[in-house]
Formats: C-alpha cells, sequence, structure tokens
C-alpha cells in the first residue's frame, strides 16, 4: 500500500488528507457519529467517523482490519499512548471483518487474563500494545548481539537443529525418529561452534536448543535460543568473558536506544552496569552470600536461585555499582564434559556462569583442546566416545586453545523487562503440557 501513512507519521501530516490502515482496536458510538481507535504496527489513532460510515461498522467487532481515508486534524487527548492527532474519516474501507467478538480483551493498558489464557490466547493477546512490546525489545536484543559480534569480525554460523548426539549430557534431550533411525535435537549448538570456531576462530549465532526438562519453573523451557560465542587463541577465561561483558555493555544501552518507547511502555528501567562486572569464584560466593543473609549453602555445587538473586541485586550493586557478576569455579560434576578442569585441581573447572538480573543468564568457560584429555572426559562421564567422533575429529586434526559461553535469549527477554515467567518472554512457548498455538 504505496499510500499508506503510518500512525507515527501523523504528526507531521496536520490538515493533509492520509490514508491509514490497522486494526479496529477500540470503537464507541454516539447517535450522530463515533469514534474508532486504529492500531498499526507504530501506534494508535482516534478517526471520527459519520453516521453512514457507523453504519458500515454495524456488526463488526473489534480488530477488524480497516483502511481509513481523511484529514489529520488536532486533537486534545487523555490517553498518553494516543498521538496527538485524530482523523477525520471521509473514506472507510472494510478490509477484513471481524463478527465474532474476540475471546480475551486486547484493547486495556494491558491483557487481564492469567499466564495460560494470554499464551492460549496468543493470535490475539500478541497484539496489545504492551505484550507486543516484549518481542520488539527481544528483536532489538538480538540485533544488538549482532552488530557487538560483527563489530568484532566473527563470523555468524547457522548451526544444525537435529543431531547424531546430544551436547550438554545428562538425559534432557528429545529424541526424533529419522528414517527409521534416531536423531536429537540439540541441547545446544556447543559442538557446532566448537568445530566451526576451529576454522574462523571466532563465531557467534542464535541456536536452537531443547531440554526434555520435566519439572516446570518460570525460568526454564522445553525449547529455547542462545546466543552462541565460541572463540580461539585464548590466553585464559578472561579472554571469554570480556566479550561476554562487551555483549551485554552494548546490547543493553542498544536497547534503550532503539526500544526507548516499549521500556517506557512498560515501565522497564535497567540494572546498573557499572565499571566493570566483579568476578567471584563461586565457593567465594557461597561465603559471602552466608555472610550477607546468613543462610549457609557454602557445601553446595552451585547457586541456589536465592542465592543468585541476593548476588546480583544486592551484593553487586553494593559492593561494585553493578547488577552483574560473573561466578566462577564450578565443580567438574556441575559441569558437561567439554569444559576444560583447573590443572591445578581436577574436580574444579575452568568455567563460569554469568548472574544478571537476579538469576543465571550466561553460561561458558574453557574447553578441553587435547584429544586423549578429551576422549576420557567423555567417557568420565558414562558417555561413549564413539558418539561423538565427529566432534572429536577436531580434536585430533588440532584445535587452539579456546573458550565460549552460551547466553539464553528468553531468559534475558525475561529479565530485562522484569516478567515474572520465561513464557512472557517466549513468543510460542513449549512446556510439558504446551505445544500450541
Ligand atoms: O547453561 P546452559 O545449559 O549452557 C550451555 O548450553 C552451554 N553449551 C553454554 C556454553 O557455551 N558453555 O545454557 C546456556 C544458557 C543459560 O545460561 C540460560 O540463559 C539458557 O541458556 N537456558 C535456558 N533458557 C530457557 N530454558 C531452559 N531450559 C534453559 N537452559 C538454559
Ligand atoms: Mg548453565
Amino acid at each position: 500500500m504505496t499510500s499508506r501513512t503510518l500512525i507515527r507519521d501523523l504528526s507531521h501530516k496536520m490538515g493533509e488528507t492520509v490514508t491509514i490502515a490497522g486494526w479496529m482496536h477500540r470503537h464507541r458510538s454516539m447517535s450522530k457519529f463515533g469514534f474508532a481507535i486504529m492500531r498499526d504496527r507504530t501506534g494508535l489513532v482516534q478517526v471520527v467517523l459519520e453516521a453512514s460510515q457507523l453504519e458500515q461498522l454495524k456488526g463488526l467487532q473489534v480488530e477488524s482490519v480497516l483502511k481509513v481515508t481523511g484529514v489529520v486534524v488536532e486533537k486534545k487527548s487523555k490517553d498518553p499512548h494516543v498521538k496527538e492527532v485524530e482523523i477525520q474519516c471521509k473514506l472507510l474501507e472494510i478490509l477484513s471483518p471481524v463478527r465474532d467478538a474476540v475471546p480475551v480483551n486486547i484493547n486495556n493498558a494491558d491483557v487481564e487474563a492469567n499466564l495460560d489464557t494470554l499464551l492460549d490466547n496468543r493470535v490475539v493477546t500478541l497484539r496489545n500494545p504492551k505484550q507486543r512490546a516484549i518481542f520488539r525489545v527481544q528483536a532489538a536484543l538480538v540485533h544488538g548481539y549482532r552488530e557487538y559480534m560483527e563489530g568484532q569480525g566473527f563470523t555468524e554460523i547457522f548451526f544444525p537443529i537435529l543431531a547424531g548426539a546430544a551436547s550438554e549430557g545428562g538425559a534432557e534431550f528429545f529424541t526424533v525418529n529419522y528414517f527409521d533411525r534416531e536423531a536429537t535435537l540439540t541441547q545446544s549448538a556447543q559442538l557446532y561452534k566448537q568445530i566451526t570456531m576451529a576454522v574462523y576462530e571466532g563465531v557467534y549465532g542464535l541456536s536452537y536448543s531443547f531440554r526434555a526438562e520435566k519439572f516446570a519453573t518460570s525460568r526454564h523451557l522445553t525449547e529455547f535460543n542462545q546466543f552462541e560465542f565460541e572463540l580461539g587463541f585464548v590466553e585464559s577465561m578472561e579472554d571469554v568473558m570480556e566479550h561476554a561483558e562487551g555483549a551485554l555493555r552494548y546490547m543493553l544501552p542498544y536497547v534503550e536506544r532503539e526500544c526507548a518507547d516499549e521500556l517506557k511502555l512498560r515501565g522497564v528501567t535497567l540494572p546498573p552496569l557499572g565499571e566493570k562486572f566483579p568476578r567471584i569464584s563461586l565457593a567465594n560466593a557461597l561465603q559471602l552470600y552466608k555472610e550477607g543473609t546468613g543462610i549457609d549453602e557454602t557445601s553446595e555445587p552451585d547457586l541456589s536461585p536465592a542465592a543468585e538473586k541476593w548476588l546480583s541485586t544486592v551484593w553487586a550493586p553494593k559492593e561494585h555499582g553493578s547488577g552483574f557478576v560473573f561466578v566462577t569455579d564450578y565443580p567438574a560434576s556441575k559441569r558437561p564434559f567439554y569444559v576444560k578442569l583447573d590443572p591445578n585441581n581436577p574436580n574444579n573447572t575452568q568455567s563460569f556462569d554469568l548472574v544478571g538480573f537476579g538469576c543465571e543468564i550466561i553460561s561458558g568457560g574453557l574447553r578441553v583442546n587435547n584429544y586423549e584429555e578429551q576422549i576420557q572426559r567423555i567417557k568420565d562421564k558414562g558417555l561413549n566416545p564413539a558418539d561423538f567422533e565427529d566432534y572429536t575429529m577436531m580434536h585430533k586434526y588440532g584445535i587452539p586453545p579456546e573458550g565460549g559461553f552460551g547466553m539464553g535469549l528468553q531468559r534475558l527477554t525475561q529479565n530485562v523487562l522484569g516478567l515474572a515467567n520465561i513464557k512472557e518472554a517466549t513468543i510460542f512457548p513449549r512446556d510439558v503440557q504446551r505445544l500450541r498455538p
């Protein structure tokens, strides 16, 4: 529709005759005239309708798709989301009539429904401006990530989803029947990003990850995306953490710039980045947690959700002016077979999590880059080296010292926007119960 004006641009067209198109967000009839609030991808605007046009709308429900030609005039509006202009309708065309009432009210400030109702009716609930804002922010996070990685000269890779072996170990993978063979859905692009690192040195990409997690939490999905990263010729884990931090320091201001309206609509302010994200060992983190809260988890092999929350929302902001903290040195029992062990302590790994916004958003570390050692680590985890021959081929034929990380796209979106459940930050979420829409 070449002649179409976007609602965002109407304020520059005062007095002109324009054509807009969109959905009828709300509508109200008086005796001789009426109003329709129209919605397009850029905003809302009020249209003043004459009696004959009201007649055209008779029997039609909100969400009908309309094309309106009319004159842009000034308007005093109480609703801050509606432009300070309105349209005096001259010609009304109905592009797609809606005769059934929408199952959930979507034209209020937010959708007032429980999570299941919101998700069951995603087809329409996503049209609510506050809901649609979530995935504008998500898209901006992706664009910011790509821009940062391209700026570093790294190569974007598109990883496969169907694979022959599970990458993260454990039982949390799905199998699919693949021409009478068993294939798995990738738990992460781990093995592939390492293989491509051995060619391009610095690689990144947005992968699909599948985990057959039977438990329902507010931060786990069975299908999600990861911002993947892998880098060769590193000297220490610091070389990897530097890019995890660098990416976030680029992405978050990028979102603040590109999605100022969306963040405002959702009432979001981002946590402080500080000068530098602090780096502390897991043992140290658990000790600080004990001293700060009186809760003793010092014998645990991992951080509890409560400890993650305290570290990133209480300790790090207070001590380092940052809402982010790297926690390093996780025990070997808690990390997959590809993670490099600490040369001074084989029970410890050279790995890290980045905790921010109250929870883990990144896992990363250095990788085993010696063939014999990798075969042994696979065996130590009770896995069969024969299942990983394509992967260990890279170790046989030379890989540099290397490391990388994975950051959950939906986990990050959830936390940037302060959403209670990760499913709100997932456009079509999948869990044990949910496979539709
Ligand atoms: O911690 P995870 O499992 O690590 C990996 O997959 C490694 N291959 C990463 C690496 O390069 N070493 O997953 C990485 C991130 C988590 O920090 C979290 O943000 C997200 O992915 N994530 C999930 N998001 C939603 N649902 C789940 N079930 C998730 N599991 C992990
Ligand atoms: Mg992790």
